[in-house]
């Protein structure tokens, strides 16, 4: 990515009716509150300015480094000095006991902690060479780049399931017309294993659907601004074991185009999806999250370098 916003993606308020200023300038359709834009990513909220080894991973586009990266919530430091790589289209799991910063560290990765007020992150990271903290990266240009998908599930409910696909696109200002907009809507539908299920009711409403559509249909709406990397916070925890199964294997579909990360508390959905793992923990409450180990999945599951690792793998803490 580069440090400008890419062509079309930036939300201006010429074309889509009827807006409401956003924070940043941006154009945020009526239908949605800027709370829930802010929430979704997609707008900026007011004044929002050593690793693993992965030996034998060839470096893929969207390989993240992250390098000394410490997230504060005020004067809390709730995750401290984390330096990590994560693979390009891969799928890297975030594991550990809760509190350890996991959600947090994720949200920064796509600025999303600034929106925090009186959060703060520092250190670098990397996404392709460019560094998404940098000074004169806008954190909106990052969010389109880098999506979200929370862990629940979150369609705009008076939205139709078409207009939810394309609601990254709408509240940019970009909408696609015509057969423009339906071919996106298929694409990004079929890429969410979720077409076969939608076709014949595109215009029904976003809520009008299961809890695991919902949630393919906020991948589908992530993957709609074209990103580099989908970060999903425990997508599966609201969902029943058949809705996590698909979309345990969609987010293994995705890891062919997209970097993928995934918070995720199950350890067997850890070791099924996941290439890469990172392990993260905390001395005790209140303590800063750390990286206490990173690694290919199989390795990370099978001989963990650390003990601490082997006793939360094991089920002995968290
Ligand atoms: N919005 C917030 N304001 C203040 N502190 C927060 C906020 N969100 C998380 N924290 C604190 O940051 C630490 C890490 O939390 P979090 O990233 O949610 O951990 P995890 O996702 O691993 O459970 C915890 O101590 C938590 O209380
Ligand atoms: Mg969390």
């Amino acid at each position: 990515m580069t440090a400008t916003v890419p062509a079309g993606t930036r939300a201006d308020s010429s074309g889509a009716s009827p807006v409401q200023p956003g924070a940043a300038g941006l154009a945020v359709p009526a239908q949605m509150s800027l709370a829930d834009a802010v929430e979704m990513g997609l707008v900026a909220a007011p004044g929002s300015a050593g690793s693993a080894g992965l030996a034998g991973l060839p470096v893929a586009p969207g390989h993240i480094s992250i390098t000394g990266v410490s997230c504060y919530y005020g004067s809390h430091l709730a995750v401290a000095d984390v330096s990590l790589e994560v693979p390009g289209r891969a799928v890297t799991a975030f594991i550990g006991p809760s509190g350890c910063g996991k959600s947090t560290l994720l949200r920064a990765i796509n600025r999303m902690h600034e929106v925090i007020p009186g959060a703060r992150s520092l250190g670098s990271i990397i996404l392709d060479g460019v560094d998404l903290n940098g000074s004169g990266v806008d954190a909106v240009a990052v969010r389109s780049k880098v999506g979200m998908v929370f862990q629940k599930p979150n369609p705009f409910p008076a939205m139709s399931i078409k207009d939810n696909v394309l609601a990254g696109l709408i509240i940019r200002g970009a909408r696609p017309r015509g057969s423009a907009a339906d071919d996106l809507v298929e694409q990004c539908l079929r890429r969410a294993h979720l077409w076969d299920e939608v076709k014949d009711r595109l215009k029904k409403a976003g809520d009008s659907l299961s809890g695991g559509q919902q949630q393919r249909l906020c991948i589908a709406r992530a993957v709609a601004v074209q990103p580099d990397v989908v970060l999903m916070d425990e997508p599966c925890s609201a969902l029943d074991p058949i809705s996590t199964l698909a979309i345990e294997e969609l987010m293994r579909d995705l890891a062919q185009d997209y970097t993928v990360v995934v918070v995720t508390h199950n350890m067997a959905q850890a070791n099924r999806i996941s290439d890469v793992t990172a392990f993260f923990s905390l001395a005790q409450a209140g303590q800063p999250g750390r990286l206490v180990e990173s690694g290919p999945t199989g390795d990370l599951f099978s001989a963990p370098k650390v003990a601490a690792t082997r006793d939360y793998i094991e089920g002995r803490f968290g």
